[in-house]
């Protein structure tokens, strides 16, 4: 029985919670791989209307276990909050995993990520302030506290004084602002380590017997392609690596156990934060769709830059995920716009390129090159199958497709669960 990876194909924001959702109905373990509380997944369904940053989006069927795997950087304070807030919509977090070798975020991650973007001045990226790459610098300099420090409270407090000598000198020294102290830190952590010790566990094991067992687990991507640290606008990333690639290293899956890996385009592009969209709409356009859409971020409030749908970084995208098919979200918010456009390719000066360059410079200079094509002005949000849709809904989708290069297996006109149109099946 199939594995399958849901992968955030833009700058992020594309809907992966609905997807999720959706498909974890059929599923008995999610599992989150990548990212931190930087993520946020709105997931509209019967039990109500949830905003998650950490909690894997199936959370709200019983029978599924959910697993904040080892790829993720875990902010407990965080996620106990999120652990409360279901709780007091009466769903059951009881099956929720956390691997053991899921990174922590602590106080100076969050300290350090404040005080780096000042630091960066005008050059700033917009990150969401959740520590989030500190906490991945410190993994990789082997400097990460861990969650299994969390069941060991002695080891937990030696961890801790080794590593605030070396952040407090940085914090003093570099920033000047006050050292933190190993004994407030100890006292919080330890008491997070008092709520969070079941579920703490090793979830190679789990998710292995799920597998051996024939049973169907999804790969919960956060944030998208585009702010990879390796493929995606660089600097202007996130520190994590959103890809399919890493739904096999961020959860412990072997890379040749994913039957299918969906790529989650919006039918149109967003970005938070600063770097290139190269097809961004600074005009009514813009406004237009980013108030139609209400496209405002789920973690920090803030408005999303709105543009065209980029062929280009789709189909950038859909080949470095090996996108088996793709998912199109908020078709919806184009029902009444008489005419849309596409970006089929970008020109610098008077050359035209497909390709999605490496460089800021150059990104900088790409202009959009679009095909105009005309627009629906009916109501797609109660349409529930593909034949129903308007001929000019349809054709869009049909040219997403191609610039994606990857078939389409699902449309989604709304919010809800219902609100999908299978396009081309999944299996
Ligand atoms: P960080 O991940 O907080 O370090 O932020 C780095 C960049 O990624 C910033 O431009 C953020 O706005 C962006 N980013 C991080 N998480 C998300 C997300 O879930 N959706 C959209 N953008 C994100």
């Amino acid at each position: 029985m199939p594995v399958i990876a849901i992968i955030g194909a833009q700058w992020g924001d594309e809907g992966k919670g609905k997807v999720v959702d959706m498909l974890a109905e059929k599923s008995s373990v999610v599992v989150r791989f990548a990212g931190g509380d930087n993520a946020g997944h709105t997931v509209i369904n019967p039990r109500g209307h949830f905003k998650l940053h950490l909690i894997p989006s199936g959370i709200f069927y019983p029978e599924v276990t959910c697993v904040i795997g080892n790829g993720v950087v875990l902010n407990p304070a965080s996620l106990i909050k999120e652990i409360n807030q279901l709780a007091a919509n009466s769903i059951d977090t009881s099956r929720l995993v956390i691997s053991d070798r899921a990174h922590l975020i602590m106080p100076y991650h969050r300290l350090l990520d404040e005080l780096e973007e000042k630091a960066r001045g005008k050059k700033a990226i917009g990150t969401t302030l959740r520590g989030i790459g500190p906490a991945f610098t410190d993994k990789v300099a082997r400097m990460g506290i861990r969650a299994a420090d969390l069941l060991d409270k002695r080891t937990l407090r030696q961890r801790l004084k080794t590593v605030l000598e070396n952040k407090n000198m940085i914090l003093e020294r570099v920033y000047g602002v006050d050292p933190l102290s190993v004994d407030d830190m100890y006292r919080e952590y330890a008491g997070y380590a008092d709520i969070l010790r079941p579920n703490i566990k090793d979830s190679v094991e789990l998710i292995g017997a799920a597998l051996d067992r024939g049973e169907v687990v999804l790969l919960e991507g956060a944030q998208g392609a585009m702010l990879d640290i390796d493929f995606g606008t660089y600097p202007f990333a996130t520190s994590s690596s959103p890809l399919s690639g890493n739904a096999s290293l961020g959860s412990g899956i072997a890379p040749n156990r994913i039957d299918r890996i969906l790529g989650v385009y919006k039918a149109y592009c967003t970005r938070v934060g600063s770097g290139p969209l190269p097809t961004e709409l600074h005009d009514e356009m813009g406004h237009r769709i980013r108030e139609q859409a209400q496209e405002y971020g789920t973690t920090t409030g803030r408005a999303r830059r709105c543009g065209w749908f980029d062929g280009v970084a789709a189909r950038h995208s859909a080949r470095i995920n090996g996108f088996t098919g793709a998912v199109i979200t908020r078709l919806d918010v184009f029902d009444g716009f008489p005419s849309l456009k596409v970006c089929v390719a970008y020109r610098i000066g008077d050359r035209q390129i497909n390709r999605f360059p490496s460089s800021i410079s150059e990104l900088q200079k790409c202009e959009p090159v679009y095909e105009e094509m005309p627009g629906w002005l009916a109501d797609t949000t109660t349409v529930r199958r593909w034949q129903d849709l308007p001929a000019e809904a349809k054709n869009y989708i049909e040219k997403l497709s191609s610039l994606m290069g990857c078939c389409v297996n699902y449309a989604c006109i709304g919010p809800e669960r219902a609100q999908t149109i299978e396009v081309n099946p999944l299996f």
